[in-house]
């Protein structure tokens, strides 16, 4: 039997990408937020970012509202819910940014800060209620994505995942963000037997390692972490193909009671289409502190170079872009 492969089509014309122009928006905030690398100050670190995200965004040939952003307009100056970013033209999309993934990464000087920014069709972005802060999480690639189930044990995911692959349990590394609240769940893993890699901050950039096919680093990402965040990665695993599921999560029994009182469905899964419904998705993110999956920034005295991700949904595209910038025109010496 012959097997027919696919190739690159030679005659297929190129159109426009949107993300390219948002790597440019992340390369900005990464290039202002890294001088403020270790300097131990969170709101400096956001504040540099999120100045020169808003001010490189509006160069962007896009209509754009943001519906991941900063907050609401009376507490964030710049890159609200609700604001209109891009300069206007076509297409209407919504945007969601987190200038700092990793703000206490970056404010300590520790690996894995990034900058990032994606866009969807308009209105197909989750927002979720106020108040809610966070969700609880499962992230995997593409050869998963019909096998996970948030709401089955723990054990009995990584079985499947382990299956699927064709490996053993013990070869399963999960990522899961080293808190507190996470205690059972990393009992439950290591009684499964899995690997674990604890992270200290960063879930965008973890749902994104496991769910990238030629990275074999990570399998899969558990736990709760930022409900803004669950919409960016998705965002990105819609690009890679992947999956994620969520649910909200309330911190006390007090909040629990408090989000059943306002009509809030508790039990209520979001897939991946429920938290970005578009198949025009892009996304960008740029490395602020070198990580595992970026460089950060370099600085040198002519200017600084810079390390990115692109994607978007539509073709399933991933490009690493790398970048000099210079402070003038001129001769870069090393
Ligand atoms: P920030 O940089 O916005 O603080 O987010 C970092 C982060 O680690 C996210 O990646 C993650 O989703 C969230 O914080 C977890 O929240 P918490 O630190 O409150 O557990």
């Amino acid at each position: 039997m012959s097997v027919e492969m696919e190739r690159f089509e030679p005659s297929r014309t190129v159109e426009r990408n949107l993300g390219m122009e948002l790597v440019r928006v992340t390369e900005a905030a990464a290039l202002s937020a890294g001088r403020w690398m270790g300097r131990g100050n969170k709101e400096m670190v956001d504040q540099a970012a999120v100045d020169a995200m808003r001010h490189a965004v509006d160069g962007v040939d896009m209509h754009g509202v943001v519906v991941i952003g900063e907050g609401e307009k009376d507490e964030a100056p710049m890159l609200y819910v609700g604001e209109e970013i891009g300069n206007g033209n076509k297409p209407e999309v919504d945007v969601a940014v987190d200038p700092v993934d990793g703000t206490r990464l970056l404010a300590l000087g520790s690996p894995g800060a990034l900058a990032v920014i994606a866009t969807a069709g308009r209105g197909s972005m989750y927002s979720a209620p106020p108040g809610v802060y966070y969700m609880n999480k499962i992230a995997v690639g593409p050869a998963f994505k019909n096998v996970i189930d948030i709401n089955a044990p723990v054990a009995v995911n990584l079985d499947r995942i382990a299956r699927v692959r064709n490996a053993h349990i013990d070869d399963i590394t999960v990522a899961v963000l080293d808190r507190p609240r996470h205690q059972e769940l990393i009992q439950e893993i290591r009684t499964a037997g899995a690997r674990i890699r604890l992270i200290t901050d960063g879930d965008v950039a973890a749902a994104i390692q496991a769910a990238m096919e030629d990275y074999r680093g990570l399998d899969v990402l558990m736990g709760t972490g930022g409900a803004p965040e669950a919409v960016l990665a998705a965002a990105a695993l819609k690009c890679l193909g992947g999956e994620i599921q969520t649910k909200i999560w309330p911190r006390t029994e007090e909040e629990r009671e408090r989000f059943k009182a306002d009509g809030i469905d508790l039990e209520r899964v979001f897939r991946i289409d429920d938290l970005v419904s578009s198949n025009d998705v892009s996304f960008a993110a740029t490395g602020i502190t070198t990580g595992e999956m970026l460089d950060g920034v370099q600085y040198y005295g002519w200017g600084a170079r810079t390390s990115s991700i692109m994607m978007r949904s539509h073709s399933g595209t991933v490009r690493y872009i790398q970048a000099r910038h210079k402070w003038r025109k001129g001769v870069v010496q090393e």
